[in-house]
């Protein structure tokens, strides 16, 4: 396939995280990244990088992907101390090596949060957020099959709100970036996104507290508003989302306290 106008040839210097297997202790190594298409995706230059490392009979380096759209969430790296790299609002999928220069060192490492184990080289077990979905992230109620579309209206803003939210890909960014290793945002945006919609509003409130407390278990951290997650969000969820969540948390605490209070009086 024929280049950009602009396409160049760089040479990088890669020093990856290699670790064999969860137990493993994980090292630093060194690989040359030649004659690299500033065309080309982050990823397929760590494609041409394999290409490289098995020809010479070494293991290929173990990093997740899927759809390399953006749309996945499978993706992602911290490059040179920055979850997905440099790029605002940019998986590492859609992270182009355009976004380098010729004789950059670029350090590539997974994840680092304790709820995310590495299972291989850039590899990290994210399940801890399935289990968060699990826990609450769904809407329980039978709706049957698709219903008429204006059977039930919903307030332009608060239609808005949910797609803004809906755009979290559960990457995982946020924690990465997150110093205390907190899911708050992505708990906020599936919260948020389900809560905001009538359909998901009679589990509101059930649904705060058992992602939230999901999340604890799991071994996030707690939020203490770094706004970190915000800035390496590639879906740019907003920290608002955190805010409702925090307000539907409280209110749940509310509703709890008076559905005791009213059964003991009874
Ligand atoms: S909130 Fe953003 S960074 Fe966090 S999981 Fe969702 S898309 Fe990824
Ligand atoms: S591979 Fe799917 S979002 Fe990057």
């Amino acid at each position: 396939m024929a280049g950009s106008d602009n396409e160049k040839k760089i040479d990088l210097t890669l020093n990856v995280w290699r670790q064999k297997n969860r137990t493993a202790a994980g090292r630093f190594e060194t690989y040359p990244a030649r004659n690299i298409s500033t065309d080309m995706s982050f990823l397929e230059m760590l494609d041409v990088v394999n290409e490289s490392l098995i020809l010479e009979g070494k293991e290929p380096i173990a990093f997740d992907h899927d759809c390399r759209e953006g749309i996945c969430g499978q993706c992602g790296v911290v490059i040179n101390g920055d979850a997905h790299g440099p790029r605002r609002a940019t998986t590492t999928c859609q992270l182009h090596m355009r976004s380098f220069n010729h004789g950059d060192v670029l350090t590539i490492e997974p994840w680092r949060a304790t709820a995310f184990p590495v299972i291989k080289d850039l590899m990290v077990d994210r399940s801890a957020f399935d289990r968060i979905i699990a826990s609450g992230g769904f809407v329980s109620v039978r709706t049957g099959n698709a219903p008429e579309a204006n059977d039930l209206p919903v307030p332009k803003d608060d239609a808005e709100l949910a797609m803004d939210a809906a755009a979290c890909i559960g990457c995982g960014a946020c924690v990465a970036a997150c110093p205390n290793a907190s899911a708050m945002l992505f708990v906020a945006a599936k919260a948020g996104h389900l809560g905001t919609l009538p359909q998901g509003d009679p589990e509101r409130y059930r649904r705060a507290t058992g992602m939230t407390d999901q999340m604890d278990a799991e071994g996030f951290g707690s939020c203490t508003n770094h706004g970190e997650c915000e800035a390496a969000c590639p879906k740019e969820i907003r920290l608002e989302f955190i805010a409702r969540l925090n307000r539907d948390y409280l209110m749940a605490s509310v509703r709890k306290d008076r559905e005791a209070a009213a059964a003991g009086a009874v």
